[in-house]
């Protein structure tokens, strides 16, 4: 079972400015979240806990108790599920909970306690929507937030999630860097430039910050007795990994842009369209170039704090 965790207040459907989503919610959107969530995995080595952190999680297991994890901004807790399995593998029973902003992510009810996985809306930005706990995490973990995160929220954002973790837990968070972004050969490929263009131009119109880098590092620093960061690309995997990568990135664009053209015709001319139809078909045609091979390598960063002795 779960231990009990209260938000303090649940969340209204009138969205502030900061807790926008330029994302959808539909299927297509899960797969490319578990789809991410597989490239992410084989990009980091193929697990999402270091040796460290699985000793770390051992030596508390066999202290008598359940290690205790969240995950912040989860969706539908693909990294949960994953590490869960990975744990339960070396006979660890990890508490998981996991918290997003909007609950229409979340699997069902009776899915959450057939699974032992249990899912709570907060929104990162906002403090009091945080549960007050008891017991508190033994891991807190955050991973592609930036889109919702503009540059002067970094500082609250972090200091909300922290507030969750144990002393001596640890924190780990990833996100792309945008800035680093590769594509291949733009002339060849140029409706699959286009749509990517316009991906970037949308990200910096909303202020999401394109370097997040500088922002977490110091937070990281101040806050930890040790912390890492490591930088993971997809350059380096195999042709197959970074064509899925690809299939990725044309879904991501795609459904940022069908969620904008929401918005009607108005909308399609904001983002340098002659029409709703001509954006319609730019993306079709771009998704033609990822299948002629396009491809779009990511670099994303992953840091690291722990309270731990090592
Ligand atoms: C790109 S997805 C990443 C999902 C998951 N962390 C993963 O890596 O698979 C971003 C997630 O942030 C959630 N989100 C958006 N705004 C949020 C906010 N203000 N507070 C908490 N979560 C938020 C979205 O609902 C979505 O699930």
């Amino acid at each position: 079972m779960s231990a009990a965790v209260a938000p303090a207040h649940s969340h209204t459907s009138r969205l502030a400015e900061g807790e926008k989503y330029y994302l959808r919610f539909d299927d297509d959107a899960k797969l490319r979240l578990a789809q991410q969530n597989r490239v992410t995995r084989e990009l980091m080595g193929g697990s999402f806990l270091s040796d460290k952190v699985v000793s770390h999680l051992q030596a508390i297991k066999d202290s008598g108790r359940r290690p205790r994890i969240c995950d912040i901004g989860t969706g539908p807790g693909d990294w949960m599920f994953d590490i869960q399995t990975q744990l339960q593998s070396l006979d660890i029973q990890p508490i998981l909970h996991g918290y997003d902003l909007f609950p229409i992510h979340f699997p069902p009810k009776e899915e959450q306690e057939s699974k032992d996985v249990y899912f709570y809306e907060l929104n990162i930005h906002d403090k009091s929507t945080f549960p007050e706990l008891a017991e508190k995490y033994d891991v807190v973990h955050i991973r592609y937030l930036s889109i919702v995160i503009v540059g002067h929220q970094w500082e609250g954002a972090f200091e909300n999630c922290l507030g969750l973790l144990e002393p001596g837990g640890v924190m780990m968070w990833e996100e792309i860097l945008f800035d680093e972004f590769e594509m291949s050969d733009r002339f060849e490929y140029p409706y699959a430039a286009k749509i990517f263009d316009m991906g970037v131009a949308m990200f910096v119109r909303h202020g999401l910050l394109l370097n997040c880098s500088p922002k977490l590092t110091p937070l990281f620093k101040t806050n930890f007795q040790k912390s890492a960061q490591t930088k993971f690309s997809t350059t380096n995997l195999d042709e197959d990994w970074q064509r899925l990568q690809a299939k990725n990135m044309y879904m991501v664009t795609r459904e940022m842009l069908m969620k904008k053209l929401e918005g009607g015709e108005e909308a399609a001319r904001e983002l340098g369209f002659g029409s709703m139809n001509e954006a319609i078909k730019t993306a079709d045609l771009s998704m033609e170039d990822y299948r002629k091979g396009c491809l779009t390598n990511m670099t994303i960063c992953q840091w690291v704090g722990e309270g731990f002795e090592g």
